[in-house]
């Protein structure tokens, strides 16, 4: 059974090494780690990269990202709630909900990014919180052919159950390379895991998001807003 909050056990889970590290280490939360461990496992972060973190507060994988694709590269989060932190110049944040916002305004100078990463999740009430986060990814995948380039990354979490494999099987049509990894710094109980794919290629219709023949693989997008809404 679990033990109640307030219970010594209780607090020795929410107090685990993790937390203790990320206190120790000057991260903003303990998920600092997953990306950390996706990352090194999966050499998703590049010196110079553009990076889109989604859901991005309090702010550890900003801080990551940051440190990772280093002053030539940028990262650009957007979150419900603001971030905890003060970041480098390479960092910019946006208050705002990823399911409303025209996702070109996420771009900076109109180029998408070179790796998406979402560590989004639905506000937890045990109640259809798998299909919640799965239509949070779907939205992801959807507005891909504006997100990003092609050949990039994504890092996406979500919650398994039923819908789960339909999804995967959806990510792996538009990637390369893909692979589901569990990383150490999730909790026992959750049930997320991350979605991690490389080399994206997306449908051929929308590789120009305006269904001309002129961009091949490679070529820059230049979507009109909303095109992938
Ligand atoms: C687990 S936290 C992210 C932690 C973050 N990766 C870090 O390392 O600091 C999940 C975040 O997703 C955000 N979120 C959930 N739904 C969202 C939405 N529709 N748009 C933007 N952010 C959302 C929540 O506000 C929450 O801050």
């Amino acid at each position: 059974m679990e033990p109640r909050l307030g219970h010594p056990m209780a607090r020795r889970k929410l107090h685990d090494k993790y937390f203790k590290q990320a206190k120790r280490e000057g991260y903003l939360a303990r998920s600092a780690y997953k990306l950390i461990e996706l990352d090194d496992r999966r050499r998703l972060l590049r010196p110079g990269d553009t990076v889109l973190d989604l859901g991005c507060a309090p702010g550890s994988w900003l801080q990551v990202a940051a440190q990772r694709v280093g002053p030539r590269g940028r990262v650009v989060g957007i979150d419900l709630n603001p971030v905890a932190g003060s970041f480098g110049p390479n960092v910019r944040t946006i208050v705002g909900d990823f399911t409303e916002i025209d996702p070109a305004d996420l771009l900076d100078d109109g180029r998408p990014a070179n790796v998406v990463l979402s560590d989004m999740a639905p506000k937890t009430s045990g109640h259809g919180d798998h299909f919640h986060s799965v239509r949070l990814c779907e939205r992801i995948v959807a507005t891909l052919p504006v997100l990003l380039r092609p050949g990039g990354s994504l890092v996406m979490k979500v919650f398994e159950g039923e819908a789960f494999p339909p999804l995967l099987a959806e990510v792996r049509v538009l990637f390369r390379d893909v692979k589901t990894i569990k990383p150490r710094a999730t909790r026992e109980m959750s049930r997320e895991t991350y979605i991690t794919a490389k080399r994206y290629r997306p449908p051929r219709e929308q590789e120009t998001g305006d269904n001309s023949e002129s961009g091949g693989r490679g070529a820059k997008h230049t979507p009109g807003k909303g095109s992938a809404s």
